[in-house]
């Protein structure tokens, strides 16, 4: 049995003081959930503030991005170790926006995956096809290439670490979710893709999460498909009671 993961990516939202807020006010809301790893990523500036706001809760703390060398003379870059020393447990990588606005490519994020699996840090590797892409028939081609170029040269336990996002990126922020179906195709083809890159035992680990416009009212259905294996949540991780409300879902078949 794979434990669900729902993860806020709150991109780039809220001061330390409306982070910790959020984070307390969350903390209350879903005080009872036992079933399902809650996750947080702030902005880099809120993380220490709202790790000791998290001091106690089972809401664990991610960042949004890191830079894949440990220290030197790389102004403005963060590395593994210095988010750990801070508190997060997980780091989101190969975000669509940063390889679409910042020219991340895939080999570049297989040194983050690699950087944060040294660090002891548990990567959320996010992989989506553009609706150009899907449109021209490449959806497979460019998932594959993503998979198989950011995990290259990880060995199946360390794979086992790793969360896949999958995050169609005409769904991101625009307030159109992927279908159940289309959503269940593709995780099931990323699975294989695992499956055929590592073995079929550390495929069935992997928690596959679904990312794109997920809100109160999709996150039922979405988590009803059985390769779905949670959420990564931009714009509705950012008010307490929809991120409480997405924590709490019920997963039923539409
Ligand atoms: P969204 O963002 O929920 O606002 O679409 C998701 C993401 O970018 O991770």
């Amino acid at each position: 049995m794979r434990t669900p993961i729902i993860a806020g990516n709150w991109k780039l939202h809220k001061t330390v003081d409306e982070a910790c807020d959020l984070v307390t006010a969350l903390s209350a809301q879903i005080a009872e959930v036992s079933d399902v790893e809650v996750i947080v990523a702030p902005v880099f500036t809120s993380l220490a503030g709202v790790a000791a706001a998290l001091k106690g809760s089972k809401i664990t703390l991610a960042a949004q991005n890191c830079f894949p060398e440990p220290q030197g003379a790389y102004t403005g870059e963060v590395s593994p170790a210095l988010l750990k020393d801070v508190g997060c447990s997980a780091v989101i990588v190969g975000h669509s926006e940063r390889r679409q606005l910042f020219g991340e490519t895939d080999t570049f994020i297989n040194r983050k995956v690699k950087a944060l699996l040294e660090a002891g840090l548990q990567p959320i590797f996010c992989i989506g096809e553009t609706l150009d892409e899907r449109e021209g028939g490449e959806m497979y081609d460019v998932l594959q290439r993503q998979v198989h170029k950011g995990l290259e040269g990880l060995s199946s336990e360390q794979m086992q670490k790793i969360v896949i996002a999958y995050e169609p990126v005409w769904a991101i922020g625009t307030g159109k979710t992927a279908s159940t179906e289309q959503a269940a195709e593709a995780h099931a083809f990323i699975r294989g893709l695992v499956s055929g890159l590592f073995d079929n035992v550390t495929a069935e680990a992997v928690r596959i999460l679904y990312g794109g416009s997920v809100k109160p009212d999709n996150v039922d259905a979405l988590m009803a498909e059985a390769d779905v294996d949670g959420a990564l949540v931009g714009g509705a991780s950012l008010k307490a009671d929809d991120f409480a409300r997405i924590v709490r879902f019920k997963p039923t078949k539409g």
